[in-house]
């Protein structure tokens, strides 16, 4: 990882934690356990990929971090909802998660769905009304609209209704692909849009320059974490590995073995920093962000 990545990496990590403690309603205000549980799953964990993808865009075009703090925690509440529901019993069934147990093993499983209700919802009520962002209300209507979008029964939802659909089945590559877009690729689109939809006047031919470095990098994010699930071990990962075959599910590492899934990554990797051709140096963040989602350890 370059050392530009790196700073940025902690800096941003430790903006969003503070930012998404300001936003979380307090364990003492009630229903407290609700409030407790959405605040251990969001907070003190995870990499934070979609907010610094987020401030990263936003970096590449002159917007400041200040407002960009809302749409970057209204990503990551749905992407917490998100990792909150897919450990349940009915999904992955797992009970680990960010190097802590799961919601549903700390507190109960009423208590994780309701928790990942309450920080789906709160991530609207984010775009609607937090004043930081600075954003007028055609604004707040598209980011609010692309957000629901991208994690609704056609994004998230849906890639995870596929994923759930095809245990134990052997999906092409291009159905395998389809899943992954949607169930992952879908909310990494999407925190570049909230960055690029934070300015109304942008260029439409840069925003689909960044739009497809998105598609990338978000398909990349998953294959690679289906080579981690295969590759690399339970402490690195906070989370249980050799879990997909356990489960049988599809992946590129069981379609394609894992040399053709890096290849794929790699792949990705490239087109990526393609779409980013006709930027400069200030999208260097970006282009070091899609070389470290290739690479990660965990
Ligand atoms: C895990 O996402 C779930 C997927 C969509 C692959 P991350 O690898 O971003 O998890 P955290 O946020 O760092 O814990
Ligand atoms: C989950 O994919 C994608 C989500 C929408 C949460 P996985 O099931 O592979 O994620 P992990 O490996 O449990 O983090
Ligand atoms: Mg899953
Ligand atoms: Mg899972
Ligand atoms: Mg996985």
């Amino acid at each position: 990882m370059s050392n530009a990545l790196k700073e940025y990496l902690v800096a941003s990590q430790e903006r969003v934690e503070k930012a998404l403690d300001l936003r979380l309603p307090a364990n003492n205000i009630l229903p407290k356990r609700l409030h407790d549980a959405m605040r251990y799953s969001a907070l003190d964990g995870g990499k934070r990929m979609r907010p610094m993808l987020t401030y990263s865009v936003g970096k590449a075009l002159g917007i400041a971090a200040d407002v960009l703090d809302g749409p970057a925690c209204a990503v990551e509440f749905i992407h917490v909802y998100s990792l909150i529901h897919d450990d349940l019993p009915a999904m992955d069934d797992d009970d680990l998660r960010r190097g802590k147990a799961t919601s549903h093993i700390q507190y109960d499983e009423a208590t994780a769905i309701l928790a990942g209700d309450g920080l789906q919802t709160l991530a609207f009520q984010v775009l609607a009304n937090d004043d930081s962002m600075q954003a007028s209300a055609a604004t707040r209507i598209k980011m609010i609209q692309a957000l629901a979008k991208a994690s609704g029964s056609q994004g998230m939802v849906g890639g995870q209704a596929i994923d759930l659909e095809s245990v134990g089945k052997k999906l092409t590559l291009p159905e395998l692909e389809n899943m992954h877009i949607h169930k992952t690729g879908a909310l990494i689109r999407v925190a570049v849009q909230l960055a690029t939809l934070s300015q109304p006047d942008l260029d439409p031919a840069v925003t689909a320059k960044l739009d497809h470095y998105a598609k990338c990098i978000g398909l990349s994010f998953q294959v690679k974490d289906d080579i981690l699930d295969e590759e690399s071990d339970t402490a690195t990962l906070g989370k249980t590995q050799g879990k997909d075959q356990d489960n049988d599910k599809p992946t590129y590492p069981a379609l394609l073995g894992l040399e053709g899934a890096k290849e794929k990554a790699q792949n990705l990797h490239e087109q990526a920093l393609e779409s980013l051709a006709d930027f400069g140096p200030e999208a260097d963040l970006l282009r070091d962000l899609s070389l470290y989602i290739i690479q990660r350890d965990h």
